[in-house]
């Protein structure tokens, strides 16, 4: 046999390559054997959570523990109402940050000297105000809750929750729960309106949203509920003031949101700035620790919100910083949000044995347990990509679009103003709102840029390309008493079919610290409505502002109200789409607009007078002007007569009741069936009536569609005292929906 020397060779190399390959992957297994054995078992991606935070703890310093409960802030906070300074250095053993840049490559830097330069390694949690979006803006809350999709909502917080991750930030400050029946309070346009139910659902969406299926997961950030609780209740519509908030409105109204909530499985929780009754929200013992923590099982932290351990000072609770430090790490607080006070006086607190290692230990795990939950200790860093790919994708934008359409409510619509008619071939575009980008943001807009808005007139102009010509005059600015630009404004209207109005709030005039006595418009941008009005050409009055506004001066003068909220960057194009009549306005009020400012609070579920058909006002009308789930739609619907599966059930028994809702109009439409519950007799007096459940269905027109609503009636009839026990009783109950009333029983 004739043999090739190359062989030989060859199967020599082989040979050698294979026991070298042995050799290598022996040393690399006993490398990584004795590196496994070396390396601490929080290290390891594949251990249990609670034993990784067993084992980083264990390591841990006091001082080391204080830090993580620290939180700072990292760029310059661009919140008006907590100028922080630009962060020159940051401890590298700071828990948390809040993060208002855009800087990957910064965050990054941060992250790295907490990773490389410490002792244990352990990274910063990344946190920042992601309201209603991070680039892609869409709605405001109080908006999104008019659209009644929560699913939209989930889709909408879902993309903030993306953009978000891609530039380091693992940790939203939101959504906001606080029931808001005030809209003197700038902070209505945060939370989702009025009701408790209807912030629980949207909650709900939006922990879904930002949090994803699964918290682990890429592109997932950490949800906050905030501001625990009764802050919506702040005296007189005024930010930061004391709330009176009654054990019973607690359990009835003002918790269930958080509830819904913790149960969704929300990350934080942040502690508010008003004081409930006479204990601060930030050193309440009963709703931080007995409720949300004992009661309800609350496995994540509580943050507290920006300086509100020191206001405990402000606001008598507090002799001294360190007792405020005290009261709210005591009470529940496990984070300090840049106050400060828990790195300077909590160990302290320890060595004199007023605070116990084991309150350290409790709230140390659970902010490590987060950490490891996102995955910071496997992904610390963001990754560096091109701003073009993190932000404003272009099936973000559908999406942001359709949440702006669904959001937007028409007020109203006498004699079919809108759709605007094809014989409408010149639209005057008039006012302050009309060519506005910024405003459109509305308050706590993330890195939302005016330029990414389209503004109502270039929206209108580019759905009436071809179609109708338009022209513009700003008439006047937002305030002031400057109204030379009239005559100009008239002018353009004259020569017009039609005119759309675009009136509105700035955006600082909502959100934090923007409490206003009066909610009505300013003078000029009414008085601009009736000097067009001489002109006789239909109006459309286009509102884009951040809470309900007394219209009481402008409904008679308009034609049409579109209630167009902040809508964030496509508000433009969902306002026209409405305009054009190739989209039909679905929205339907979540809060609800009073005659006038004199007459809040004023909201749907009150309790009833004891002498309903007195106690009326003199001077104004004593009904809102648009009540709560008000909206009209370019189609019609009849509502068939409500069935029932039962008219008597007992306690543990469900009835179904369903309603068939037919399109008897000519346009596709949504149509929001909302059910209320109410029980006029009670142990305790109960709201008029209860919304408990809702749905939005597409209806072709001509087509029947079956809204169904099963209740429950331990979850839908019960009621909750000032204990926080549910109760449900033997007794009368009705539901109503759409102006049907019908009675069932709870029987024996
Ligand atoms: C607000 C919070 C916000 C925090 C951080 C506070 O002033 O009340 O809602 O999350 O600042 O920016």
């Amino acid at each position: 046999m004739n043999i090739d020397p190359n062989q030989i060779k060859l199967k020599t190399m082989k040979k050698r390559t294979i026991t070298a390959g042995i050799l290598l992957s022996l040393t690399i297994l006993t490398g990584s054997v004795m590196a496994q054995k070396q390396a601490p078992l929080y290290k390891n991606a594949k251990a249990p959570i609670t034993q990784r935070v067993e084992s980083l703890m264990k390591q841990m310093t006091l001082d080391e523990k204080i830090m993580q409960l620290t939180q700072g802030n990292a760029g310059q906070n661009d919140n008006q109402n907590n100028q922080g300074e630009k962060i020159k250095g940051v401890d590298p053993l700071i828990g948390s940050l809040i993060y208002t840049g855009t800087d990957v490559e910064y965050r990054n830097r941060i992250q790295k000297e907490a990773l490389e330069d410490t002792r244990l390694g352990i990274p910063v949690l990344f946190g920042y105000d992601v309201i209603h979006g991070f680039r892609t803006v869409y709605p405001i809350p109080l908006a999104q809750a008019c659209s009644w999709n929560p699913a939209l909502a989930t889709q909408s917080c879902n993309i903030a929750a993306r953009e978000s991750y891609l530039t380091g930030i693992n940790w939203t400050f939101a959504p906001m729960i606080d029931v808001a029946r005030d809209p003197r309070w700038g902070r209505v346009a945060e939370g989702y309106g009025e009701d408790p139910y209807t912030n629980a659902i949207f909650c709900r969406a939006a922990v879904k949203g930002f949090q994803g299926e699964n918290i682990s997961n890429p592109y997932s950030i950490a949800s906050c509920l905030k501001h625990f609780v009764g802050y919506g209740l702040s005296e007189g519509g005024r930010d930061y003031h004391y709330s009176d908030v009654s054990p019973q409105s607690l359990w009835e109204t003002y918790l269930p949101p958080y509830e819904a909530g913790v149960k969704a499985g929300a990350a934080t929780v942040m502690s508010a700035f008003n004081d409930i009754s006479g204990v601060p929200a930030s050193a309440n013992h009963y709703t931080l620790t007995e409720i949300l923590k004992q009661r309800w099982g609350f496995k994540g932290f509580v943050v507290s919100d920006w300086f509100s351990i020191q206001q405990l000072i402000a606001q008598g609770a507090a002799k001294d910083e360190k007792e405020a430090g005290y009261k709210a790490f005591y009470s529940g607080v496990d984070m300090d949000m840049g106050d400060n006070i828990f790195p300077e006086h909590l160990k302290k607190l320890v060595e004199e044995k007023k605070v116990p290692m084991s309150r350290i230990d409790d709230a140390v795990s659970r902010i490590l347990t987060l950490k490891f939950k996102l995955g910071l200790f496997e992904h610390p860093y963001a990754e560096m990509m091109p701003e073009s790919q993190r932000y404003l994708k272009e099936e973000d934008k559908t999406t942001v679009k359709q949440m702006a359409e669904e959001s937007m409510v028409l007020l109203k619509n006498a004699i079919q103003t809108l759709p605007v008619s094809n014989t409408v071939k010149n639209i005057a575009v008039i006012g302050p709102m009309a060519k506005d980008q910024g405003n459109l943001l509305g308050s706590w807009s993330g890195h939302g840029r005016a330029e990414d808005v389209l503004s109502f007139y270039n929206g209108i102009e580019h759905e009436f390309n071809g179609q109708a010509t338009l022209q513009y005059a700003q008439g006047c600015d937002f305030e002031g008493n400057d109204q030379s630009g009239f005559n100009q404004a008239t002018e353009v209207a004259t020569n017009s079919d039609l005119i759309v109005l675009c009136l509105g709030e700035r955006r600082e005039w909502s959100g934090e610290n923007a409490s206003r006595s009066s909610i009505a418009l300013p003078t000029v941008q009414q008085l601009l409505l009736e000097s067009l009005k001489k002109t006789g050409k239909p109006i459309v009055v286009v509102l884009s502002n951040g809470r309900p506004l007394d219209l009481s001066k402008i409904e008679p003068l308009a034609d049409a109200i579109i209630e167009a909220w902040q809508p964030g960057i496509q508000g433009g194009a969902a306002l026209a789409g409405i305009l054009s009549g190739r989209v039909n306005p679905s929205g339907r009020l979540a809060i609800t607009f009073p005659y006038c400012t004199g007459q809040i609070p004023i909201y749907y579920n009150m309790r009833q007078s004891a002498r309903p058909t007195q106690g009326l006002y003199q001077d104004v009308p004593t009904d809102p002007l648009y009540p709560f789930g008000y909206g009209l739609s370019y189609t019609t619907y009849h509502y068939g007569p409500v069935r029932f599966s039962s008219t008597k059930i007992k306690k543990n028994q469900k009835l179904i009741a369903e309603v068939e809702v037919t399109n008897t109009g000519s346009k596709i439409g949504k149509e929001t069936v909302l059910w209320y519950i109410s029980q006029p007799v009670c142990t305790i007096t109960r709201p008029i009536k209860e919304l408990k459940y809702f749905e939005k269905k597409e209806i072709q027109p001509g087509k029947t569609v079956t809204y169904r609503f099963e209740i429950n009636p331990m979850r839908d009839l019960s009621y909750i005292d000032s204990n926080g026990h549910k109760f449900l009783e033997e007794n009368e109950y009705f539901l109503l929906v759409n102006g049907q009333k019908l009675k069932f029983e709870i029987t024996k």
